[in-house]
């Protein structure tokens, strides 16, 4: 585990289910796997690159006793989306959780609207490929930031407005699904935090706006680090699902409402 050590589900709570998390090879969603894994799952953890830091998982997960695999796909790539969709058949016959943690958008030199390809049009494209596999009673979950969900009512930081417009028209493409997931009786959350200690993103936007960290840390009271909003993630994905599909994790009021 990155930082925290306590497990927020119960051993065994999981046992014979079957959970993909995409961008798992490290943060948040590497941590989310160690917690579903701990729980009994079996663990698919999605890489695009780097498969020697998702193999190292998979070797931490397995020596501990857990099931995982390692399943590479960049999924701004449907063939390559359906590739690990069938490999996740073939390997565990289904899917219980699909957690949606895969991010990005500040990279240079993807293109212009890379953010919308990956935060939006992946998102969708990932969950439709992956209805052929979930299960009856599964649950989806779509990790975003406050500073993305809020985006609509409450500006952020320029180098990040383009990512949290993106996410959040992720989020709304993805809600709009709902009534359809709920007839083939497929659970949606959304999970949202603020800015994460010591993550890349929080690093590199607090280094572009000196006191960033700071000043939100100040606002929300505390800041949850990359162990503890993993544990709100893996929560999300077995807890009662809201009313209106959104869990917020922390103090979110000095953020406007919609
Ligand atoms: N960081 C924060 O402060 C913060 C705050 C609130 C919410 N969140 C949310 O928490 C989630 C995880 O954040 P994080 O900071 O842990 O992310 P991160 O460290 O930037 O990791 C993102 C992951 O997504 C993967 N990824 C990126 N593009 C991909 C693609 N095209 N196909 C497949 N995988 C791809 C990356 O894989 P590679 O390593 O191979 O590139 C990486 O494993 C995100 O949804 C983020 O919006 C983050």
């Amino acid at each position: 585990m990155s930082e925290a050590t306590d497990n927020p589900l119960e051993p065994g709570s999981l046992a014979g289910k079957r959970v993909l998390v995409t961008g798992s090879s490290r943060g948040v969603g590497a941590d989310t796997v160690r917690y579903f894994a701990n729980a009994g799952a079996s663990v698919v953890v999605n890489y695009r690159n780097k498969e020697a830091r998702a193999l190292k998982l998979v070797t931490e997960i397995t020596e501990a006793g857990g099931t995982a695999i390692a399943v590479g796909a960049d999924l701004t790539d449907p063939s390559s989306v359906k590739s690990m969709i069938d490999v996740i058949r073939d390997k565990f016959g289904g899917l219980d959780i699909l957690v949606l943690n895969a991010s990005g958008g500040m990279e240079s030199n993807m293109g212009e609207d890379y953010a919308l390809r990956l935060n939006r049009d992946a998102q969708v494209g990932m969950l439709q490929a992956a209805r052929e596999i979930l299960t009856e009673g599964s649950r989806v979950v779509f990790v975003t930031s406050h500073q993305a969900h809020f985006i609509k009512t409450t500006p952020t930081m320029d180098e990040y407005e383009p990512v949290a417009r993106s996410k959040r028209a992720g989020e709304d493409a993805l809600l709009e699904l709902v009534p359809e997931l709920k007839a083939n009786g497929i659970e949606f959350v959304v999970v949202s935090g603020d800015m994460i200690e010591g993550t890349i993103t929080a690093t590199l936007l607090n280094r572009l706006n000196p006191g960033a960290i700071e000043q939100r840390r100040e606002q929300a009271g505390k800041l949850y680090n990359v162990a503890e909003f993993a544990a709100e993630v893996a929560k999300a994905a077995v807890e009662p699902v809201p009313a209106d599909n959104v869990r917020l994790v922390g103090d979110v009021s000095s953020f406007n409402a919609e």
